[in-house]
């Protein structure tokens, strides 16, 4: 099968299909049983995302298990910075840990280490488009410049982002060089995992939703949209998703500003705002993660809205975030039995 010929990226073409396509943010997480065994062999979770074999089977569990429409290849944002030599780890328990930005620490990455170091992530995209069924879509990913930010210069998650604002506001100079650092790898990763068997990419700005005007406009808006052509410029097809969380009332400007070919919507969004946004690009979303947990009734109304509030134009049904690791594997089997219904 052609590539635009699968559900997910006819959508993204712009035709609305109902039902609609379905896949899930972090499809292949924790909540599967299956995938907890296979984490259990790394040794941390770098090391798993680097372990083609590994990486490989965890994208095709939740392929295999609910026969979503898209497959998301199994890595993380942090891939990135660790390629280019900016210090990154996880702890169990605790998440990503990274060295606080300072200039120094920029004055030691190095992009040409990107390429080598990223292989077993490309060799992943490879294997997963051979043994994907044919009419499956397989999304490649980044974090955008930002969100990767944020963690570098809090050094951890935080839920606010209050270390990476200030640090945007003191030093403006020393942020933009680490997004520009970032931009240039995150080009030439996302088209060679276009080249490597990729449909289409998404470009993840969960923390976009903290920042103000000026802020959106320079640290997200701006660094996705070199993204976007950076890609662009090699790849002029290349179909790109983007994420920004927690920014619908800013959609539009995001659209315009970075060139996206559809947006995902959090949970959040009102309905109109939504809307207004599909009548001119393909929308994804947006179920909130918290009725995968409850289940019953909460699922089913929640799964109800957002079929019939989005059928009148392009929609991927999607979670607004990713799914969380207490979310019951039945309650997905009954989402997608849901959506498929129409
Ligand atoms: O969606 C998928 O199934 C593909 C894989 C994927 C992961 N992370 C795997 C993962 C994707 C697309 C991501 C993106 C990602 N990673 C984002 C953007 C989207 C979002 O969720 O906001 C961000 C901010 C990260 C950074 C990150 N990775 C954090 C903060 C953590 C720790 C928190 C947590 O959930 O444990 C991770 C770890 C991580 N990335 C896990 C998975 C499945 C869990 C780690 C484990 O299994 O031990």
């Amino acid at each position: 099968m052609k590539s635009q010929d699968r559900a997910v990226m006819r959508v993204l073409a712009g035709e609305k299909l109902w039902p609609p396509p379905i896949w899930m943010m972090r499809q292949a997480g924790r909540y599967l049983p299956e995938y907890r065994k296979v984490r259990a062999k790394a040794k941390n979770f770098l090391d798993f995302c680097y372990s083609p074999d590994l990486a490989t089977e965890v994208t095709l569990q939740p392929i295999r298990r609910y026969g979503f429409d898209a497959s998301i290849l199994f890595s993380d944002i942090f891939v990135v910075p660790d390629a280019i030599g900016y210090p990154v780890r996880f702890e169990e328990g605790r998440g990503p840990v990274l060295e606080p930005l300072s200039s120094d620490l920029l004055n030691r990455l190095e992009q040409d280490k990107a390429e080598d170091h990223l292989k077993p992530v490309i060799e992943t995209v490879s294997r997963l488009r051979a043994e994907l069924p044919e009419e499956t879509t397989l999304l490649g990913f980044c974090g955008a410049p930002w969100t990767v930010a944020c963690y570098s210069v809090a050094g951890h998650t935080t839920q606010d982002q209050v270390a990476a604002r200030v640090g945007a506001y003191r030093d403006p100079d020393l942020m933009q060089r680490f997004i520009d650092q970032l931009i240039e790898a995150s080009i030439s990763y996302l088209i060679r995992q276009l080249d490597a068997g990729a449909d289409a990419v998404q470009i993840f700005d969960t923390w976009a939703g903290v920042l103000d005007e000026a802020g959106f406009k320079r640290w997200s808006i701006e660094p996705t949209r070199q993204i976007v052509e950076g890609v662009r410029a090699v790849r002029p097809d290349a179909k790109i998703i983007g994420f920004p969380k927690a920014s619908s009332a800013r959609m539009i400007a995001y659209i315009d500003g970075t060139g996206v070919d559809a947006v995902g919507f959090d949970w959040t969004a009102p309905d109109q705002v939504a809307l207004d946004v599909q009548k001119r690009v393909p929308i994804q979303g947006n179920l909130d993660p918290m009725r995968l947990v409850a289940g019953g009734k909460a699922l089913e109304d929640g799964v109800g809205h957002v079929l019939s509030t989005f059928d009148k134009g392009p929609l991927i049904f999607n979670l607004g975030h990713g799914v969380t690791p207490d979310a019951d594997p039945e309650n997905v089997a009954r989402m997608v039995e849901l959506v498929r219904k129409g």
